[in-house]
């Protein structure tokens, strides 16, 4: 086992520290040159080009990336995305036809709940595209197209490699319908492609700088709970960087959507707790920067412990950062593969620092297959 390790102490660590090659392997093989391409020619372009509307249906981490998705798949493509927890979609009764075009997000292609959706959107006559990591499981094969993230094999319970994997896989998602349907020119879609073929080095930098974040999780271990805040694809990020913690560290962990602050988590506050905030780039984002940094302000005030996610070089932070974690620049919609990182390894470094088995978390399974 130790040697399936690889020198690291769990297969957490391991998945974690493979990160740029589930995103560069997610990536090979998925552009022609000219096109983004999806797996074993099902579902073409011409059955893409007339979606009116597509729904992304996920549980657990898989479907934060699908809370990624949306908005690169919006601004990418002009089509209306909903997210939806596989497990509440087809009790819903949600509305389907055969312009819709349904994409089942699930690393194991087995989780009961996203194969239950499947199943439902396609009576409905909907289009179901799989984004899976395992090959020829049962969600990829029931339904119409299948895009696979190669992120390898995951050991660990809690999702890593994968779900750096799935979030690489929607993007590439929305970039084929958005060639599909002509909103981005096919110069555009080559160069969103080169761009995403910059985040695997943009993930192994992340992963140079996590020192200081194993340090603050051995000394916030005792900590009764920790918040997390995010915008725009932060706010997925911070519902990650919670589950995480909950996953491995069995602590009270809440992500929220900065903006909702003063309409409730605010009142959570309390001295010394620990407030993970991700905050977007000054440069790209300035207005909702100015807000996240007021957000900080606010709850360091009321003497919160602030850790805080941001870009390198952005110095208007840092007075307000009792931690400041910075990440490598990335464009605004990728922010997620860098900034999930260091929420990885701070629940992890919770976990440990706890005592706990962080590749058997209690309670958990790695694959649902009940519902
Ligand atoms: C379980 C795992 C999670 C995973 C979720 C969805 O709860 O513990 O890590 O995110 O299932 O799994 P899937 O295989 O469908 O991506």
């Amino acid at each position: 086992a130790a040697a399936e390790k690889g020198g690291y102490p769990t297969f957490m660590d391991k998945e974690i520290a493979e990160q740029p090659a589930a995103v560069r392997q997610t990536l090979q093989g998925h552009f022609d040159g000219l096109r983004i391409v999806l797996d074993e020619q099902r579902l073409g372009e011409d059955e893409l080009r007339t979606v009116d509307k597509v729904f992304v249906v996920a549980c657990g981490s898989a479907f934060h990336s699908g809370l990624v998705a949306k908005y690169a798949i919006e601004h990418w493509t002009r089509l209306p995305v909903e997210v939806e927890l596989a497990s509440e979609f087809r009790y819903r009764d949600p509305v389907l036809d055969r312009d819709t075009l349904v994409v089942a997000v699930s690393q194991s292609g087995e989780t009961a709940d996203t194969l239950e959706a499947v199943r439902h959107a396609r009576r409905q006559r909907a289009r179901v595209l799989a984004v899976c990591n395992t090959n020829g499981s049962q969600i990829p094969r029931e339904s119409d197209g299948v895009l696979y993230t190669h992120a390898g094999p995951e050991v660990g319970v809690a999702s890593t490699k994968a779900f750096l994997a799935q979030v690489t896989a929607n993007y590439l998602v929305g970039l084929a319908l958005a060639q599909a349907r002509g909103t981005k020119y096919p110069d555009e879609v080559a160069r969103e492609f080169a761009t995403l073929q910059e985040m695997p080095a943009a993930v192994e930098q992340t992963l140079e700088l996590m020192d200081p974040v194993r340090e603050l999780g051995r000394e916030i271990g005792g900590s009764r709970a920790v918040l997390f805040l995010g915008r725009h694809v932060g706010y997925p990020v911070a519902l990650e960087g919670a589950l995480k913690l909950k996953e491995l560290a069995y602590m009270h962990a809440e992500g929220f959507a900065a903006g909702e602050l003063k309409h409730g988590p605010i009142a959570l506050i309390e001295e010394g707790l620990p407030v993970v905030v991700v905050t977007p780039s000054p440069k790209s984002m300035p207005l909702l920067h100015a807000k996240l940094l007021s957000n900080i302000r606010e709850i360091q005030a009321r003497g919160a412990r602030t850790i805080v996610i941001s870009e390198e070089g952005d110095d208007t932070v840092a007075p307000f950062a009792d931690v400041l974690v910075s990440l490598p620049r990335v464009p605004s919609l990728l922010q997620p593969l860098v900034a999930t990182v260091p929420l990885q390894v701070l629940a992890a470094e919770i976990a440990r620092s706890r005592g706990y088995d962080i590749d058997k978390p209690r309670n958990l399974a790695k694959s649902v297959t009940v519902e």
